[in-house]
This record gives C-alpha cells, sequence and structure tokens, in this order.
C-alpha cells in the first residue's frame, strides 16, 4: 500500500476529519454483502485454488472482512487443509496460544482433558461477542482468523458475525465520542493469568479499537463480564453500553450462519459469537481454527 493510500486510510479514523470519515463510510456500505450467501465462494478443493476462486474470496474480504468458503471435497480432519487454504491468502504465522497443538491450530472440540475444558471453547456452551486473542500483547495481534468445519453440531453451534468496521460506523454515528473513549490505550484490561502461583500471562491494558500503520481499524473485544477490567468512568461506560446495544440489535449487517463439514470462514478477526450446541453420535462438532499474525492478502 502506497504512504498516500496509508494517509488517506488513515484520515477516515481520524475524528477531527469528519469529510474523509463520510467518504470511507459511504464507500463501505455501498459495497457491504446485503445477505451471508453474498459471502459464500465455491471451491473445488481449498488446498489448491483457482485464481478466481481465490480472486472472490479476495474480493469478498475486501469488502466485509470475511468470506466463506464451501467445499464438498475437504470434509476430513486433516489440518493440512486450513493450513494450505491459508498460506493462499497470505497468512503466514500462526498465533500458538498455550492451548493449540503444536502445529499452533486448534481442535475446537467438546473437552476430554480437564485443562481444555475450563475454557469455553472447548465445551459445548455458547460465546458472547469478542474477537479473538484480545488478551494478545499489540505485538501478538491477532489480525486473521480461519475456522474449518470438520463436524457440525447436531443441533447449534451457530455463528453470528459483525465486521468489525461495520460496528466502529455504528458507535461513530450515534456518538463519536463512544469512539473515542474506546480507543484509549488504557479502556481495556485483561488481568494476569496466574497457574500454581506464577505468572502465565501478564495483565494486558490496551484500546479497543486501534489504527495500525497501513491505515487499517482493529479491535480488541470481549462481551465477557469476567476477567475483564474496563475503564471506569462515564464514557467508556456510555460507549461499552452503546457497543452492547449495537451487537444486541438486529441489522442488515449482522449475519448468523452454521458451518457445515468442508466449509470454513476466513476473516480478519471480525466480531463473533457461538450458539449452545448439542451433539449426537454422527455429529461431534469439530473446528480447526488458525489465528494469525497477517491479514488476508494476496501477497
Ligand atoms: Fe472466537
Amino acid at each position: 500500500m502506497s504512504l498516500r493510500m496509508d494517509t488517506q486510510a488513515r484520515a477516515a479514523f481520524d475524528l477531527g476529519n469528519d469529510a474523509a470519515y463520510q467518504a470511507w463510510r459511504a464507500a463501505k456500505l455501498a459495497r457491504f454483502p446485503g445477505t451471508l450467501a453474498e459471502l459464500v465462494v465455491e471451491v473445488r478443493d481449498p488446498r489448491a485454488l483457482s485464481g478466481s476462486e481465490r480472486q472472490a474470496l479476495l474480493e469478498r474480504c475486501a469488502r466485509a472482512n470475511m468470506a466463506i468458503y464451501a467445499s464438498a471435497s475437504a470434509g476430513g480432519p486433516d489440518k493440512a487443509i486450513p493450513r494450505a487454504l491459508g498460506l493462499q491468502l497470505g497468512l503466514r504465522d500462526l498465533d500458538s496460544n498455550y492451548l493449540a497443538d503444536d502445529d499452533g491450530i486448534s481442535p475446537l472440540a467438546v473437552a476430554e482433558s480437564a485443562t481444555r475444558g475450563e475454557f469455553i471453547p472447548y465445551t459445548n456452551r455458547g460465546i458472547k461477542w469478542h474477537t479473538d486473542g484480545y488478551y494478545n500483547p499489540a505485538e501478538r495481534s491477532v489480525r486473521a482468523v480461519l475456522l474449518h468445519c470438520v463436524e457440525r453440531a447436531e443441533t447449534g453451534g451457530e455463528n453470528e458475525l459483525l465486521d468489525h468496521e461495520i460496528a466502529y460506523i455504528q458507535l461513530r454515528d450515534r456518538n463519536p465520542q463512544h469512539v473515542l473513549a474506546l480507543m484509549a490505550r488504557d479502556a481495556m484490561t485483561v488481568p494476569a493469568r496466574l497457574e500454581d502461583g506464577r505468572i502465565e500471562r501478564p495483565a494486558q491494558s490496551g484500546p479497543v479499537f486501534s489504527v495500525d500503520a497501513c491505515g487499517v481499524l482493529h479491535m480488541r473485544y470481549t462481551m465477557r463480564a469476567i476477567n475483564i477490567e474496563w475503564k471506569d468512568d462515564v464514557a467508556t461506560r456510555a460507549a461499552l453500553a452503546a457497543l452492547e446495544e449495537v451487537l444486541s440489535a438486529p441489522s442488515p449487517w449482522l449475519f448468523r450462519g452454521r458451518l457445515e463439514p468442508g466449509m470454513g470462514l476466513v476473516s480478519n478477526n471480525v466480531l463473533h459469537t457461538r450458539t449452545p450446541f448439542t451433539e449426537s453420535p454422527r455429529h461431534r462438532r469439530l473446528i480447526y481454527r488458525a489465528r494469525y499474525y497477517q491479514r488476508i492478502s494476496a501477497g
């Protein structure tokens, strides 16, 4: 991206530059998909995309920060599928959290082992709105997430999805002060995690919304009330209440769907939920999750 484009992109998120914001906003909303179906790209083999399949995925990610691929040939439990697909979309560096397998890809399924079972992703419970890796330090920001479905649940296990740029627009349109409050460096603190009396992960403070050197908007957020400390002032509380309203209200930009075997979601770490689910002997949910430090790109 050229320096001029970076400057233009950054200007859209400058609260002092309403003209730049309005121009970016209008272009964003004009291009935004009207339905979840518009995000879906049928691919023959996610390990070896054709040029047009890859272009179609990149084009949807440019418009909505996410795309869904669907393939009849990719239902097997093979981590090479998400790894190879990620590489074709410029996703190289995996964030290895300590619950991921050694290869950095997490098999999300109802856990039998105790450690994983303490964390909601490894249960059949619902998960509230969040972006992935919100507890990571800035230098390990999760900029992209890939979910690949091996097996679906018997019932439930859907995802709601909202492009974080749309959430930004909805908040700024309500009141730019909400955005200002959520850009504060001390807006959100994830307390240190202790294990056997030693610090497994230090406390992480940071903004909800930030803009990187390329002028790209990043979001860290969780609606979970526990294990999170919000800045205790009127502006932050008002901004969080407004954000919860945005995430709770139906809107034309908020999508909901379930990944079926062989399908997957590629995203620039958009806001998402997971609904609770039930399983049966035929349908034990298994999703491979890969988190990356890069955004999705053609490069
Ligand atoms: Fe997540």
